[in-house]
């Protein structure tokens, strides 16, 4: 008998009931609007940017509209403007190159080496032609972010983390978003937390920080934020920063707060479930795992496979196998993007030299998603289904 499997690959849990009570609770007094507070209340948006600044270590945190927002924010405040060249990863979503584009800076594409990650050694060999990386850590896959920001300090490179898949995650202990200048987080539904909409933004230096609240859209009401600089450094800047209007309300922070508390765990019952479609696969012929290094916390809410150097039919043929099977596979080496696999090649608003060898990993990346709502056995079915669909064409030849 031939398996099929029958769960959706985008279905996310519900919203936990304390953080539907919380959002309740926002919606019957209608203080919606962060800077909407009775005599005396906190707030929840505040309190999330405190909770969020403490559970990651950092100085300051600001809560924003999106994480492409928190993205675009985290430019303008370390002073990118227009016409300036900003190195980004060639394998990262479009709304990296997009937040890069929309401060009217350039993005210089970095490559992509066979562990998913940025190339350090084109990352070197680049340093020179910016003074700002936008380091995504696509897919949840941490460089060698030692090595990065040695070679990063020594250019007088400053780093601004994309943290939309690795919120949870930690380079030798110290969680992602930590080492750059800037960590910019997503808490949109596909992410680790889920509120429809919506972006953190941490970072310790006090001037960005508050570059970042003023844009956000605080008008003159700094002081009603619990986890960020004091008053004095908003008036070196308040005069000089723009207000571009990205803020979260309380709605949203309300749901966040009690998800944020259960990250840790929800980590955990990711990692599980990737980790059982890795056994899984793992020793396939003609597919190659993506190794984990060991200073590397990471959150399995996805999980990425090579098929390296298979002809591109090979590749659709498993796709379609492993579809009619309800096995849901995206593959970065599309001709054409299909939902979110383009690639710097596919950004054409930004100029590219081509980079062989960062064309032939991405032809080959095959990337399924790991929702919470798959059981274990039903993670041992999906590997099953992909690891007889990949040999069935692999063999064929
Ligand atoms: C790698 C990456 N960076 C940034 C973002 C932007 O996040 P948002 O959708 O919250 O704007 C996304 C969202 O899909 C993403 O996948």
């Amino acid at each position: 008998m031939t398996e099929t499997f029958s769960g959706s690959f985008t279905q996310q849990e519900p919203i936990p009931d304390e953080a539907i009570e919380a959002a309740l609770a926002v919606l019957r007094h209608g203080r919606l609007h962060r800077y909407n507070l009775a005599k005396g209340e906190l707030g929840e948006t505040a309190l999330l940017e405190q909770e969020f600044a403490a559970q990651t270590g950092a100085r300051y945190c600001l809560a924003v509209a999106s994480g492409g927002y928190a993205l675009a924010t985290a430019l303008r405040a370390v002073g990118v403007g227009p016409g300036d060249a900003v190195l980004t990863n060639a394998f990262t979503l479009a709304p990296v190159p997009g937040a890069i584009a929309s401060v009217g800076a350039r993005p210089v594409f970095v490559g992509v080496t066979e562990s998913l990650t940025i190339d350090l050694d084109d990352l070197a060999a680049k340093a020179g032609t910016a003074r700002v990386l936008m380091l995504s850590h696509m897919r949840g896959h941490l460089c060698d972010m030692d090595r990065l920001m040695q070679i990063c300090d020594d250019a007088g490179i400053t780093v601004i983390e994309d943290c939309a898949h690795t919120m949870g995650a930690a380079w030798n202990g110290v969680p992602s978003g930590r080492q750059g200048a800037v960590g910019c987080y997503s808490c949109q539904t596909y992410k680790h937390v889920n509120s429809g909409e919506g972006g953190l933004l941490i970072t310790d230096d006090e001037e960005i920080a508050a570059r970042a609240v003023m844009m956000s859209g605080s008008y003159m009401l700094y002081e009603r934020h619990l986890a960020a600089p004091g008053p004095e450094v908003f008036e070196r800047i308040k005069y000089h920063t723009p207000n571009i209007s990205g803020r979260m309300d309380n709605l949203r922070a309300a749901i966040l707060r009690p998800q944020l508390r259960a990250l840790d765990a929800q980590v955990a019952r990711w990692n599980e479930r990737y980790q059982r479609i890795e056994a899984g696969l793992r020793g396939t012929p003609g597919l190659t795992v993506i190794e984990r290094p060991e200073a590397e916390t990471y959150v399995g809410s996805s999980i990425q496979f090579l098929l390296l150097d298979w002809a591109a039919d090979k590749v659709q043929e498993v796709l379609r196998r492993c579809a009619a099977r309800g096995v849901e596979l995206k593959w970065f080496g599309t001709p054409e993007p299909v939902g979110f696999t383009s690639r710097y090649d596919s950004w054409r608003y930004a100029e590219s030299a081509p980079m062989p060898a960062s064309d032939r990993v991405l032809a080959g990346i095959v990337d399924m998603r790991v929702p919470l709502t798959f059981s274990l056995e039903d993670c041992d079915l999906i590997a099953r289904i992909i690891r007889a669909e990949v040999g069935a064409v692999y063999q064929g030849g």
